[in-house]
């Protein structure tokens, strides 16, 4: 069957027990896929490959290396060389951090990407999938978001080294036989229905969800509502929140096409996202829905380097990849919510 042939192909996952990269070691797995996983454990615990493992029923092989040592990426293609393929997730992802620590960022997030180009330019045909963001388009002018959406100046070092990190990739593709695939993610959001892995956010989330789902669990003694004043409906931003789950599957799919040699240019974008706009409060009233319970919330300033609104054209992931999510804003939230109960009790 596919899964025998998929036997055959081992998968690196960097940065694959991070929140994205998990999810789509798991996926990986249920396909056939035999996975190496690169970690080091900066924003991740080495405690989710048994999450993994009590899913699947597989423990990936795990390397605690750091892609900043070119040494020992090199030696790590040395050990392994029958990757077949390789999903990069390994990135600094804090758009805030990331400008009061430019350096970090471009560091991290550029010269691991180099160096991993470096070991697979010199195989026969590498097939490489690189983890983008919408962050790429900054404030798009028309919604829904096409790919051939004009390229903004990027709002933060982090957005930079995205829009860096896709223009190293065509470069180096031109020129070698790596098959690239760029998928632009919009929100990640939720967690594994069986509640074994899920987002596991350091200090105080940043992000939306993980703040609300700690705040409805007690952590967090209310939400500030970053801005309530935005030219949207409800004067709330607008973003295009996926359940990870969705995400992670469309990575195999993405694989799957370029071991299948399906995509016809060097290198193929595509946004993965529902599609579906969702404002802040209408995810507060998600969660109020999806817990039965009142959140905790204030009105407050506008946060800097936000966009009003986002949220992806998926017609070319849907029509050229063949997939689509699947999750809707309530079962994400509610499989979020879930993942926070299960990991404070
Ligand atoms: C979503 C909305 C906030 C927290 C970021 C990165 C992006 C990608 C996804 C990496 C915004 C509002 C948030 C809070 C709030 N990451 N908010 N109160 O900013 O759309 O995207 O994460 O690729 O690159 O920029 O996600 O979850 O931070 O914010 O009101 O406590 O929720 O203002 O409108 P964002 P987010």
């Amino acid at each position: 069957s596919i899964k025998i042939v998929n036997k055959l192909k081992k998968i690196l996952v960097t940065g694959g027990l991070g929140f994205i990269g998990s999810h789509t070691v798991v996926e990986l797995q249920n396909e056939g896929f035999e996975v190496v996983i690169i970690d080091n454990l900066s924003n991740a615990e080495e405690k989710v490959l048994h999450g993994i493992e009590a899913i699947t029923g597989q423990k990936p092989i795990f390397e605690n290396l750091d892609l900043r040592e070119k040494e020992a990426v090199r030696a790590f293609f040395k050990k392994y060389n029958d990757i077949a393929g390789v999903i990069h997730f390994a990135a600094s992802k804090a758009v805030g951090e990331s400008v009061e620590n430019p350096l970090l960022y471009y560091e991290n997030n550029i010269n691991a990407l180099v160096y991993i180009l470096q070991e697979l330019q010199s195989k026969p045909g590498a097939d490489f999938i690189f983890s983008s963001s919408c962050t790429v388009y900054g404030q798009a002018e028309k919604m829904p978001i096409t790919e051939d959406a004009s390229i903004q100046l990027a709002a933060s070092p982090y957005g930079n080294t995205k829009q860096i990190g896709e223009e190293i990739i065509r470069d180096v593709a031109k020129v070698s036989n790596i098959n690239a695939i760029l998928l632009r993610y919009f929100n990640p959001i939720g967690a594994h229905p069986s509640a074994e892995i899920g987002e596991l956010p350091i200090g105080v989330p940043q992000n939306l969800v993980p703040f609300i789902t700690q705040t409805g669990i007690g952590m967090r003694k209310e939400l500030s509502v970053f801005g309530s004043d935005y030219p949207t409906p409800d004067g709330t931003c607008i973003r295009d929140y996926i359940h990870v789950v969705d995400l992670a599957k469309a990575h195999v799919v993405a694989l799957k096409r370029l071991i299948d040699k399906k995509n016809e240019t060097a290198v193929e974008v595509f946004n993965v996202g529902t599609g579906k706009g969702s404002s802040v409060l209408e995810v507060i009233r998600s969660f109020e829905k999806v817990s039965g319970q009142k959140l905790p919330y204030k009105l407050v300033e506008r946060r800097d380097g936000d966009v009003i609104e986002a949220y992806a054209d998926t017609q070319k992931a849907n029509s050229v990849l063949g997939w689509k999510a699947q999750s809707t804003l309530d079962e994400a939230i509610e499989s979020a919510w879930k993942w926070e109960k299960k990991i404070r009790s």
